[in-house]
């Protein structure tokens, strides 16, 4: 253990800054090794801060080095200023005046990522959430908001290209020869917001004419050999620009907008002003190396970072508790995007699928948050899925309660109120109260309550007096530090189905309709269903309407009702869902008891009807199709068993696979997609659907269908197909698994990103020796530690590897645990992420939970950065 244990900080104790930044200038010569950065922050004593003689504080890092500091023209002497605790502090300070600094970082050392960084031949920066103090002094919190201007000096022939925010402005040599770009940023910003690159890189260039009629430049940067595969990101951006201006009124404010890829990054992107810098995992894509799925995140990520510039940096965060207001809000806006340009109830299933599986466990784990949390040891702990989905779905709620135009009116008032603002959660709330005369009063617990909600919900039917009583009882689970909840304001959308599948109308509140929003407010409350001509099937919390748990004891034959006669298309999805879990729940017993998994089950009729009906959606069959995953079922269970569930979901696969072969065949057939690949939303349904009945086809043991999945594979002419049939055959262990693998590699061992596909396929092989497999993988000349995105894909598929990753005899965690402590003080941000597993351990089955526990001791013993001692230490609390 460290000998201080790092401390938190809260939300209660924010205070405005004691100083303001109206201009800050900086220089950069860079420097492989070192870079040598001057700041010239032009200061002032905030007026709104009581402390009138507070000394100086500036934040810094063990990694920076200071060379000098001046006040206006006077060098400080020693004496006049103190570092500590990596802050420099500044006792005797005028009321305004220039500070001047100059500090020493080493980007070639910096293995964090946070920061100023290199990633292959080019640097590159990430400030968000306290990245700026690495690089130089700074009151690095976001209320503290400044001009920039950013000089880079580098060698032109090696950085021909270096960018910062903002436009251009001067650009010439300097004595030594090299050359220097000044580039300006008219836009106040915290420094979290803050970036440069330069490298020797490929531009896209387009341009963008705004609802104004301005014309922006676009302009997309990547090393040399991925230039051919940024064409989608720049349609996506420009259909964001236009969707922006079309629905929120949101017209880009800049005359240049630019994006980087680069292939070591922490995170997915960066939203930086004018300058959004990526992961190239989520902006490169060609028909050949990027799959459906990936075209889709590359489309909602650019679509996403882009939003941004008004829900983030227009208006910003006034602390970091406040991360929801941006990242909650821009999330249910690039949902929404997606959305409208594919199926809004296939995004809706993939979203809600996505929220239920991982934010649920989160929230039922030591680390459940609040999407405003009170504290946290280190922020970048929580960019997690509890502020960015859950946040998501708050906004969304409010979304449902005022109706697209009140919410319209609602973000208008949010943007003309605070632009140029650095604020909070309760200001958005806010606006759209004032926008709409409403009380979100109670409403606003959601921001500060963890957990997932409970309803329970019971009914009666009197056929006499033909009214229908719906009861909601709402109860939330203790979590850390918040062992007691109040009600929160919850919306169910209700709508009543009959039994020849007919949408019933009834009365409600005095209002003929078929579908209603219940205000659920209590604890326990009755509703009542006036003119309800026959029993109903409740369909219950339309369109996932709010992130709760609902309990309704719905009877198989309910449940197979819904599935075909919903009129809402998100429910039909759930309820061939909960069909699913139910039968996948008893198999997972019969296993667990010992017993013989039992052959009848009555969900292979259900899929027999829906591989019949050629009206549906074929996304929507291949999600009902793909069976609840073994994720789902284990945030489900009371006490994780993932050998039982996994042979759960390989029993049902089979047995539907041997029931309904012919069929199989025949949907493979005959959803091929003709013409040249596009991601649109027809074709991705259709190939999705395809690949779903191949995998069914192949489990039925079928010569011909085996024979099909290797000829897709030797055949495709895009990734989707090639990956989907070779996943297949290694899923199967196919004779030609060995052969494809290799073969797979091979093709494409110099395009990064599919050899990490490779990776994760490899990795999630299970095999007898799979732990010998990883360690080799990570052996491999194509693996690189330093690099994210690969150390992702070998440590994400021995996390699917069930036998390899639970295995009884703890290797696997153990081997995680090695993983986590080589990477702790290298990436710490990386070294966290990867706790995640095993703070679920008081969910597993005491055997697995025990070993789990001994592992994050082991840890716990190590000298820990604040990332991995938070995780860790929450975790064994
Ligand atoms: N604001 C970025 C995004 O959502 C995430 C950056 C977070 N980075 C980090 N290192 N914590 O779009
Ligand atoms: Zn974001």
């Amino acid at each position: 253990m460290a000998e201080q244990q790092p401390s938190a900080i809260f939300l209660k104790d924010y205070t405005v800054p004691n100083f303001l930044i109206d201009k800050t200038e900086l220089t950069f010569d860079l420097d492989e090794t070192q870079t040598i950065v001057t700041s010239r922050l032009h200061l002032r004593r905030n007026p709104e801060s009581k402390a009138r003689t507070s000394p100086l504080e500036l934040n810094g890092g063990e990694d920076v080095k200071l060379i000098g500091v001046a006040i206006d023209d006077y060098t400080l002497p020693k004496a006049e200023y103190a570092i500590k605790n990596d802050k420099l502090v500044i006792t005797a300070t005028p009321d305004e005046f220039v500070l001047t600094c100059e500090t020493l970082i080493e980007p070639q050392n910096n293995t964090k990522l946070e920061g100023l960084y290199r990633s292959s031949s080019m640097f590159c920066t990430q400030c968000e959430a306290e990245g700026f103090r690495h690089i130089t002094y700074y009151l690095d919190r976001p209320d503290v908001m400044s001009v920039f201007t950013t000089t880079i000096i580098a060698d032109e022939s090696r950085y021909p290209v270096m960018l910062s925010n903002g436009n251009e402005v001067a650009r010439g040599k300097t004595e030594e020869g090299k050359t220097f770009v000044t580039w300006h940023d008219p836009f106040k910003k915290p420094a979290y917001l803050f970036a440069l690159v330069a490298g020797n890189l490929e531009v896209l260039n387009d341009s963008f004419t705004t609802m104004s009629g301005r014309k922006v430049a676009l302009q997309i940067f990547t090393e040399k050999h991925n230039i051919d595969k940024v064409d989608f990101a720049m349609d996506s951006l420009k259909r964001s620009m236009k969707w922006d201006e079309e629905v929120y009124g949101r017209e880009y404010d800049l005359d240049i907008f630019m994006i980087v890829a680069v292939d070591d990054f922490n995170m997915g992107a960066m939203e930086n002003k004018g300058l959004n810098i990526f992961n190239s995992s989520c902006l490169l894509a060609s028909p050949e190396t990027t799959t459906d799925d990936g075209y889709l995140r590359v489309e909602a990520v650019v679509a996403h970072e882009y939003f941004h510039n008004w829900s983030g940096n227009r208006v910003t965060c006034r602390d970091w508790f406040q991360l929801s207001l941006k990242e909650g809000f821009t999330v249910f806006r690039d949902q929404s995007f997606s959305a409208d340009t594919h199926s809004d109830v296939v995004k809706r299933v993939e979203d809600v699928s996505f929220l239920k599986t991982a934010q649920f466990a989160e929230d039922a784990s030591p680390m459940a948050h609040p999407i405003r949390p009170a504290s946290f040891i280190e922020i970048s702990n929580f960019y997690t899925l509890t502020i960015y989905e859950k946040g998501a779905e708050v906004v969304r709620m409010i979304h449902t309660l005022l109706g697209e135009e009140g919410f319209r009116k609602g973000s208008d008032l949010y943007f003309e109120r605070h632009d140029g603002q650095a604020v909070t959660c309760d200001d958005f709330v806010n606006a759209m109260e004032a926008a709409n005369g409403v009380d979100l009063s109670q409403f606003k617990r959601w921001y500060s309550q963890a957990g997932t909600p409970r309803l329970q919900v019971t009914d009666h039917y009197d056929e006499q007096a033909q009214t229908y009583h719906l009861t909601i009882d709402q109860m939330t689970p203790p979590t850390p530090n918040q062992p007691t909840k109040l009600a929160l304001h919850v919306p169910v959308k209700v709508g009543l189905v009959g039994q020849n599948n007919q949408a019933l109308s009834f009365t409600f509140d005095g209002q003929s309709t078929d579908e209603v929003v219940l205000h659920v407010n209590d604890t326990e409350q009755t509703y009542v269903f006036e003119n309800v001509s026959e029993t109903p099937v409740p369909s219950l919390l339309r369109g996932f309407s709010a992130p709760v748990k609902l309990d309704y004891a719905y009877s198989t034959e309910q449940l197979l009702q819904l599935m075909s006669g919903d009129p809402d298309g998100f429910n039909r999805w759930s309820a061939s869902q909960q069909l699913a879990v139910n039968e996948l729940n008893g198999f997972v017993l019969q296993f667990q008891q010992g017993e013989t998994l039992s052959t009848d089950t009555r969900l292979v009729d259900g899929f027999k009807s829906l591989l019949a009906d050629e009206t549906l959606d074929p996304a929507m069959v291949a999600l009902i199709l793909s069976l609840p995953s073994q994720a789902y079922l284990s945030e489900l269970a009371d006490k994780i068993d993932p050998q039982a569930i996994k042979a759960a979901r390989e029993h049902l696969r089979q047995l539907t696979a041997q029931a309904l072969e012919t069929e199989f065949k025949q949907v493979y057939e005959s959803n091929a997609v003709t013409g040249d690949y596009q991601a649109s939303a027809e074709q991705i349904a259709k190939r999705s659907l395809k690949n779903a009945a191949l995998m069914y086809w192949v489990a039925s043991g079928s010569a011909e269908a085996k024979s099909a999945v290797v000829c897709q594979y030797r055949n495709a002419d895009n990734m989707t197909d090639q990956f989907a049939a070779l996943s297949c055959i290694v899923h199967f262990e196919l004779a030609e698994a060995d052969e494809l693998l290799n073969a797979f590699f091979e093709q494409w061992k110099h395009e990064s990103l599919v050899v990490n596909k490779w990776l994760m396929l490899s990795a999630a092989r299970e095999q007898d020796n799979g732990l010998e497999q990883i360690k080799q993988l990570m052996l491999h000349p194509n693996f690189d530690i330093k690099n994210p995105n690969k150390l992702r894909a070998v440590i994400g598929g021995l996390g699917q590897n069930v036998a390899t990753f639970h295995n009884l005899d703890g290797s696997g965690y153990t081997f995680l645990a090695d993983q986590i402590i080589l990477m702790n003080k290298r990436n710490p941000q990386i070294a966290s992420r990867l706790c995640t597993p095993l703070t679920r351990w008081q969910r597993m089955v005491p055997a697995l939970a025990e070993k789990m526990k001994a592992e994050l001791e082991r840890i716990a013993r190590e000298d820990l950065s604040k990332d991995v001692y938070e995780v860790v230490s929450k975790s064994l609390a």
